[in-house]
């Protein structure tokens, strides 16, 4: 027997059947780890998405503070917060779709890899969860060592013989966030005008900027090519290093996520050419997982995207992005196959 959920808004349950009968799109929305530094930034976020209709917010700690405050939003998701491991059960119960920003951040000096300790344990028993109560769900995997952390849960899943490569997907996002950004500074130009597709995966040199395939279309100079990549490699350190001590990327984080998230939505209700950069399993080198742009639909990953023709700069960094993904993969599968 589980704890009950605490729910938020007197009607919510009515409501629910409401949408439901009327046929609207609705998906049922749960994040784990929804009180921390992503978390309630990503909550609020997708509290104001009209394609969610239900709202679960799972945490160890501070849920039922967060879902009060997030609950007064006069949007139409319901909230209901769910506290500790009892709950995650019914947390997790008919959900659509899962995000899973739990786990620790880095401080300075740390490297993604150094979280492997804490969050690998984290996100197995998150996963375990996922298997045991909506095995379909389409999974977002936010948690670092995201290299790591993707390759587990799908060894969890293939434990639990739940395994469906389209729907689980590591958020890379931010890091197509980040070089979008660094690119219109440079082009002097809206960053909502630029599309620069980030692949390999999501730690230091593993994740690679292919700025010879930029829309709009444009050259840089070598130094440019040089100094972009560098910076966008360095994204999540740049941060690490401002907050000092006080954590990691938490609200560019929940912006990526937050759109990451509304696209696999509209795949799902059936939206046509849905294109996004994500950390999945893949065929697309010789490694089991790669990030590289994949088409979304109905049923999660429907398509993945050839890396198409590279710069010299991006072979040499592709080589040094697969070196270090080999272990990172290998590190994760190994936590499960040797428990
Ligand atoms: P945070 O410490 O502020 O929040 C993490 C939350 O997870 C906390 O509220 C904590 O209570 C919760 N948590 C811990 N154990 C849990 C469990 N077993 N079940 C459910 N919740 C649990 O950290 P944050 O800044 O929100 O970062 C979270 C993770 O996201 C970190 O691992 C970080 O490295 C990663 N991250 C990834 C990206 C990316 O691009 N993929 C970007 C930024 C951060
Ligand atoms: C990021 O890219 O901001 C995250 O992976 C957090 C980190 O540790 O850098």
């Amino acid at each position: 027997v589980h704890p009950p959920s605490f729910q938020m808004e007197g009607s919510s349950l009515d409501r629910e059947n409401c949408r439901a009968k009327g046929g609207a799109p609705g998906f049922k929305v749960a994040i784990l780890g929804a009180a921390g530094g992503i978390g309630q930034p990503l909550a609020m976020l997708m509290k104001m998405n009209p394609l969610v209709s239900l709202l679960h917010l799972y945490d160890v700690v501070n849920t039922p503070g967060v879902t009060a405050d997030i609950s007064h939003m006069d949007t139409g998701a319901v909230v209901r917060g769910f506290l500790g491991q009892p709950q995650l059960e019914n947390a997790l119960t008919g959900m659509d779709l899962v995000i899973i920003p739990a786990g620790i951040p880095r401080k300075p000096g740390m490297t993604r890899d150094d979280l492997f300790k804490i969050n690998a344990g984290i996100v197995r028993t998150l996963c375990e969860g996922i298997a045991k109560c909506c095995p379909s769900a389409v999974v977002n995997l936010i948690s670092n060592p995201v290299n790591s952390t993707v390759p587990i849960a799908a060894e969890v899943f293939k434990k639990a013989g739940t395994y469906d490569t389209k729907r689980l997907l590591g958020v890379t996002t931010l890091d197509v966030v980040r070089a979008n950004t660094f690119v219109a500074e440079v082009l002097g130009i809206d960053p909502r005008e630029v599309d620069v597709p980030v692949v390999g995966g999501h730690a230091g040199v593993t994740i690679l900027p292919l700025l010879s395939q930029v829309k709009p279309p444009c050259t840089f100079t070598a130094e440019e090519f040089s100094n972009l990549t560098t910076r966008i490699q360095n994204g999540g350190t740049e941060v690490v290093e401002a907050k000092a001590g006080a954590g990691s990327a938490t609200l560019s984080m929940a912006f990526a996520a937050a759109k990451f998230a509304d696209a696999c939505m509209r795949a799902l209700r059936g939206d046509a050419g849905v294109v996004e950069c994500a950390f999945v399993a893949s065929q697309v080198t010789e490694l089991p997982f790669f990030a590289s742009k994949v088409r979304l639909g109905r049923s999660g990953v429907d398509e993945i995207f050839p890396l198409g023709p590279l710069s010299e700069f991006e072979r040499v960094g592709l080589e040094k992005a697969k070196k270090e993904l080999k272990e990172s993969i290998h590190k994760g599968v190994s936590f499960i196959r040797n428990a």
